[in-house]
Parts: structure tokens; C-alpha cells; sequence
């Protein structure tokens, strides 16, 4: 038996240990939402949010989410879908929930990502090259939300003043 918590409501499974999260989700609880590419986490197509953390599904055995924080395509809400729309960047859309969750969990960390950022970062797949849309959503994206606070250097200390180090 395995509990966790999935798109906010609470779970408790009676599934093998090793069955992976992608099949929990899609077999015993019927979300197809999150797709099956490889199976053996290259595509990213799996991609779900765990504790936070994107992570490809395929790779999750159940007996790894007990007491965790699941969240699916089904219950994402960011800003980055609607630039998705706007971009429109899906085209036979395969890929694209397991896209729009790495975009997310981009954002959530980075809120500026530079096209460096997004290409190291987006190491999903897709069959059909969205690759160009995809950044062009994930910009747009960010053009919308708050610029991110400077970052404070570490010389400065609480007064913002320096260490004093060099000085007389
Ligand atoms: S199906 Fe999980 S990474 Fe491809
Ligand atoms: S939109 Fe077709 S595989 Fe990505």
C-alpha cells in the first residue's frame, strides 16, 4: 500500500513497489495525461512535478512516492500554458504535457531564463521540433512575470556594507 498526495487529493494505492509512477497514473487511475515515450526516462514525455521537482514518471517506482507531493498536467495552471496557446506550440501535442511541466518548473526556478538556460534545462523531445516555439513560449512567458529580485554579492554583509577587507 503506498499514500501520497496527487494534484492535491490524497492516495492510497494497493500497487507492486516497482510499478512506476507513469502506469500508476495512467492504468490504475486512468490519467492519460501524462505520456509514455521511451520508458526508459530519455523523452521526458513521463514528465511530472515530485515534491516540486520535475521527474520523469517512467522512472519513479510507486514504493519511491509514499507521503510525497504529486502534480500532473491535470492540475498545472501557469502562466506558461497560455503562451503555449498563444505560440501555439503543440502540433501532434505528444510531448507537450510533459513540456509544459519542465516550462513550468523552469520558470518557477528561473523567472529569465537566457536561450542557454532553456536549452540546457528542456532536455524533453519532440518528434515534431517545437523546439524554437517552445522557447519563444517560455520567453513570453517570463515577459510576464515580476522582475526577480538582485542578487545581493556575498562580500556585502546584513548592512550591505563590505567585510572590510582592503579597507584602512
Ligand atoms: S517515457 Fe519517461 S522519459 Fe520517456
Ligand atoms: S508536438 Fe509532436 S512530438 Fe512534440
Amino acid at each position: 500500500m503506498v499514500e501520497f498526495t496527487l494534484n492535491g487529493e490524497a492516495q492510497k494505492l494497493d500497487v507492486p513497489p516497482d510499478t512506476p509512477l507513469l502506469w500508476v497514473l495512467r492504468d490504475h487511475l486512468g490519467m492519460t495525461g501524462t505520456r509514455f515515450g521511451c520508458g526508459i526516462g530519455q523523452c521526458g514525455a513521463c514528465t511530472v512535478h515530485f515534491n516540486g521537482q520535475p521527474m520523469r514518471s517512467c522512472q519513479l517506482p510507486a514504493a519511491a512516492l509514499a507521503g510525497s507531493q504529486i502534480t500532473t498536467i491535470e492540475a498545472l495552471s501557469h502562466v506558461v500554458q497560455e503562451a503555449w496557446l498563444e505560440h501555439q506550440v503543440p502540433q501532434c501535442g505528444y510531448c507537450q504535457s510533459g513540456q509544459l511541466m519542465a516550462a513550468a518548473a523552469l520558470l518557477d526556478r528561473n523567472p529569465r531564463p537566457s536561450d542557454d538556460d532553456i536549452d540546457a534545462w528542456m532536455t524533453n523531445l519532440c518528434r515534431c521540433a517545437t523546439y524554437q516555439r517552445i522557447r519563444s513560449a517560455i520567453h513570453a512567458a517570463a515577459a510576464t512575470l515580476p522582475e526577480p529580485e538582485p542578487e545581493v554579492p556575498e562580500e556585502l554583509d546584513d548592512a550591505g556594507e563590505t567585510d572590510g577587507e582592503g579597507e584602512e
